[in-house]
């Protein structure tokens, strides 16, 4: 009996502070972790967004880029970290949805290992090419692609990440082969496709805008249901004449498993309160993004929404064939 007690008061204890801590939540920087490299539009959204969360929870969100397989490493980081509230991923469609398929033997369990917090954004991706790519509309981009793949390549954020898929489903659509080239973000990748080192990009309009606006590169199809706003003058590739070709990513903010709820209440509420700042909301829908709105900002909404995104991408990523050891 005594022994019962002795063992029960040190745990009651422990569970006492960690309640106490989580009350207080936060009393030191909080650190995002990005999963892929700067100037791509995780980081992109993830800076904006941050700042203003700095501002409501009072403390230094600090940004950390760790690229690498697809956002994997850094979600995985996330995934394995301290429980605590102080370390959370930025994730997308790629890091919490399709790369659950992709790889073969994926390195978390994005429903089982991370608490969800809140969706920020949901982004269409767009079809850029290299400027001097001779193909000015979707339709020229699918005959010179059927006729020169061989010598063709398209960038990604690495293997599993939004711009891969993006790309494989367009490959599968539009019947063509072309060598991938991962990068460790669509940043870098970026970079290369102005430099004219690779041929094309499936790009998130949120990094691709500018480098459109600019001419740096060339704009041929949206992969969306819609025109974005954003970029009005870009047609979809189903106005364009090829169906079935939608992707898009989002970005959500997920914690590890097994947080304290007073944490998660506090974050949910700090990146839907930084979201509904107009600022932020202003410079988010002019680079294309589209916010979730408050319903969908949940912690509940965003459980269900990655299963319902896991199942979504398995078929067609199965279709087409491509898997990653
Ligand atoms: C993706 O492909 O998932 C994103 O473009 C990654 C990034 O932010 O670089």
């Amino acid at each position: 009996m005594l022994k019962s007690i002795t063992g029960a008061v040190p745990a009651l204890l422990l569970a006492l502070t960690a309640n106490a801590s989580a009350q207080d939540y936060p009393t030191r920087p909080v650190t995002m972790v990005i999963p892929f490299a700067a100037g791509g539009p995780t980081d992109v959204l993830g800076r904006i967004v941050g700042q203003r969360m700095s501002e409501v929870l009072g403390q230094q969100v600090v940004i950390e880029n760790v690229g690498g397989a697809g956002g994997q490493i850094g979600s995985k980081r996330v995934a394995d970290a301290a429980p605590d509230g102080y370390t959370f991923v930025l994730g997308t469609v790629g890091t919490h949805a399709q790369g659950q398929t992709l790889y073969k033997k994926p390195v978390y369990n994005s429903v089982t290992e991370f608490t969800p917090i809140a969706l920020l954004a949901e982004v269409p991706i767009v079809l850029i090419v290299r400027k001097d790519l001779p193909a000015n509309n979707f339709n020229e981009f699918v005959a010179y692609a059927k006729a020169n793949q061989a010598k063709m390549q398209f960038g990604s954020a690495g293997p599993g990440s939004a711009s891969h898929l993006g790309c494989v489903l367009l490959n599968y659509v539009i019947g063509t082969n072309i060598t991938h080239v991962p990068y460790r973000g669509t940043g870098p990748a970026t970079q290369d496709l102005v430099g004219g080192r690779i041929d094309f990009l499936c790009q998130a309009i949120t990094a691709a805008k500018p480098q459109i606006d600019g001419g740096n590169v060339k704009a041929l199809a949206l992969l969306d249901a819609r025109r974005s706003p954003a970029l009005p003058d870009v047609p979809t590739a189903a106005e364009q004449g090829t169906r079935g070709l939608e992707a898009y990513t989002w970005n959500a903010i997920f914690l590890p498993k097994g947080v304290p709820a007073a944490v998660v209440t506090k974050l949910n509420a700090a990146a839907v309160q930084a979201i509904k700042t107009p600022a932020v909301r202003d410079r988010l829908t002019a680079i294309g993004a589209q916010v979730a709105s408050d319903d969908r900002a949940t912690p509940q909404y965003l459980g269900t929404f990655v299963k319902s995104e896991i199942e979504k991408w398995a078929a067609p990523i199965k279709a087409s064939g491509v898997s990653v050891d």
